[in-house]
């Protein structure tokens, strides 16, 4: 059985570069990079040479990045960290119905401590109305927080538009671009935002990491009390070898050059099913605004669990699970307003810096062959 892997939006592999620059940290620099004396120092440079390195892919100063436990961490400080910062002023987020679940949980917590939330819809590729987002600002709103890219389709939120009228209300903009770094741009003063989360393992850093940009001046109760780390942010030493990690991965993923490559393949991919299925098949998501590694395609009347049964070996995900003999489709398809019959049928590719041409055709040829799509 041949194994190829097409789930690079669930996870990446660790750049070697990646691993080289943490593996001093795991065979010799133990220090604790706040103690004042000799062995701190390894620690406390790779810190803030990581800072740095990740403050050049976003745009902003090292001082603006708060290292956390990875994406979830990140979304959750971003929440409830400004509700709790803020909630004399007003109680009132916006998101969407598109979230990843470190974001809708988050807000199911607030809600049950009375925060209204608003979830806003999308329109069939999974876009975002910025004259919604007007609508549904009130006086009490706080913050804002909209995805950059969406994980199982890969669509990309107008953030820049959304992030002027947040602006315009006094409210906090907050977006999740665990899966746009490293693929499209997300230079936080080009988008505007105030807040943006990221996540290591989406860009072959490791699992375990992650960073919330707070812009200067932007104050949140911290989710971690304890000693006074990252600037009181976030307390707990921090691990230098996961931060030299993610500074290493956000180095390279600032030339985004590569991802022409995998954009081509993933193109040349659809086209081909196209050619094969004709209206046998959908795509999910936007046409152009979507991400270059993301392909979620529907097979029409099919079941997207059975189809990747029948794929062996390959690493992929579906659009919908089966609880107690019925087929349930995603939030974010059923957002979509993607219809049963095609959503039950709908399989992310997505795909990344290892990816071959050669297991782009082998895959297309096994679909080519599978008895329950013909
Ligand atoms: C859009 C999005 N946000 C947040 C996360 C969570 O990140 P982590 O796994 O680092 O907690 C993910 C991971 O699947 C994601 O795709």
């Amino acid at each position: 059985m041949r194994r190829i892997y097409l789930d690079y939006n669930a996870s990446t592999p660790i750049d070697p570069a990646v691993a080289a620059a943490m593996k001093p940290f795991l065979a010799d620099h133990f220090g604790n990079p706040s103690s004042g004396h000799w062995a701190a120092d390894a620690a406390k440079a790779a810190l803030e040479r990581a800072r740095g390195q990740i403050a050049a892919l976003l745009g902003c100063e090292g001082d603006e990045v708060v290292f956390t436990s990875g994406g979830s961490e990140a979304n959750n400080l971003a929440l409830k960290g400004a509700y709790f910062a803020r909630r004399e002023s007003g109680d009132h987020i916006i998101t969407t119905r598109i979230e990843h679940p470190a974001i809708i949980e988050p807000c199911r917590f607030l809600e049950r401590l009375a925060a209204p939330i608003t979830y806003l819809p999308v329109d069939k590729f999974g876009r975002v109305d910025p004259d919604d987002l007007n609508r549904a600002i009130t006086p009490r709103t706080i913050l804002i927080s909209i995805m950059h890219a969406n994980n199982e389709v890969g669509t990309i939120q107008p953030i820049e538009e959304c992030a002027r009228i947040a602006r315009e209300h006094g409210a906090l903009f907050h977006t999740d671009a665990a899966q746009s770094a490293g693929k499209i741009a997300t230079d936080v003063n080009g988008l505007g935002v105030d807040l943006l989360s990221i996540a290591g393992h989406k860009l072959y850093a490791p699992k375990g990491v992650g960073v919330l940009f707070v812009r200067r001046g932007v104050m949140l109760e911290p989710l971690i009390h304890g000693a006074g780390h990252e600037s009181g942010r976030r307390a707990g030493t921090e691990s230098a070898m996961l931060a030299a990690g993610l500074g290493q991965a956000c180095e390279l993923a600032r030339d985004l050059t590569s991802i022409d490559r995998v954009r081509v393949l993933r193109d040349d991919f659809w086209h081909g099913l196209q050619e094969g299925f004709g209206n046998r098949i959908a795509l999910n998501g936007h046409p152009a605004d979507r991400l270059p590694n993301t392909l979620n395609v529907s097979f029409i009347n099919c079941v997207g669990a059975e189809i990747l049964k029948g794929l062996e070996g390959v690493a992929a995900s579906t659009g919908s699970a089966c609880h107690a003999g019925r087929i349930e489709l995603s939030p974010v398809l059923q957002a979509m307003g993607v219809a049963p019959e095609t959503g039950m049928g709908a399989i992310r590719f997505s795909l990344g810096r290892g990816t071959t041409r050669e297991e782009i055709d082998a895959v297309a040829e096994n679909l080519s062959r599978l008895p329950q799509l013909h």
